[in-house]
């Protein structure tokens, strides 16, 4: 008797895992997304520009739009507040040396480490401002783009960026990045 419930369980035990790994094709609920809601969130923008779309900004059109949607959080003036992060980094003259840079002014900004000027694109488009991510339109993320690359020092106010000329941006940091030469990889570190 003992035997035989013994053996009725690893039975019951080996069917149980038989369906463990056999999983029904369809689960039942769900649906495919649609090309519209795919190109919703397609829309990452690599280091070389590709991604970026139509429209364009400068500085003098993007102050308004950083003191309305973006001071509340970052600061006037892009130097932080408890609530987030500083995005304008530069002592005036001191060309962002972040390694050697003094005491509290060693703080990682846009401008002091980031490596590609339409990272700022992305990151704005997909997630700022915090609270309503995906409300700008095209022009006011160049505009503010623009805003915060002027703030760092690196475009004059009235430099018009857009799809051709961000990616041509050079960051200050960019040389202190190299590109991740593992096998099989093309990130950056
Ligand atoms: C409600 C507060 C809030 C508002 C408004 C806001 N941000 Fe932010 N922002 C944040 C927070 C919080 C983070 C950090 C998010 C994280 O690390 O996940 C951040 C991060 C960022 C960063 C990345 C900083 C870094 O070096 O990592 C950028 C750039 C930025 N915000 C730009 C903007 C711009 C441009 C606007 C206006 C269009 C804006 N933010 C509006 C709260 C805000």
């Amino acid at each position: 008797m003992k035997r035989a419930l013994a053996l009725s369980f690893v039975l019951i035990t080996a069917a149980a895992c038989n369906r463990a790994d056999a999983p029904p094709s369809r689960f039942g609920f769900g649906r495919a997304a649609t090309p519209a809601e795919i190109q919703t969130l397609d829309i990452d923008v690599g280091p070389d520009g590709v991604g970026l779309p139509a429209g364009q900004g400068t500085a003098v059109a993007g102050a308004p739009v950083y003191a309305a949607k973006c001071a509340t959080c970052h600061g006037s003036a892009g130097e932080g507040t408890p609530i987030a992060a500083a995005l304008v980094g530069r002592i005036p003259n001191d060309s962002f040396n972040y390694a050697t840079s003094t005491g509290g002014d060693r703080r990682k900004t846009v401008g002091s480490w980031w490596p590609h000027a339409t990272t700022l694109y992305d990151y704005i488009r997909r997630a700022m401002p915090f609270d309503k991510p995906g409300t700008l339109t095209p022009d006011e993320i160049y505009a503010v783009t623009a805003f915060l690359l002027a703030k760092n020092e690196i475009v004059k106010d009235d430099f018009v960026i857009d799809a051709t000329s961000l990616p041509a941006v050079k960051m200050p940091s960019r040389d202190r990045f190299v590109a991740d030469d593992r096998e099989k990889s093309n990130r950056v570190r």
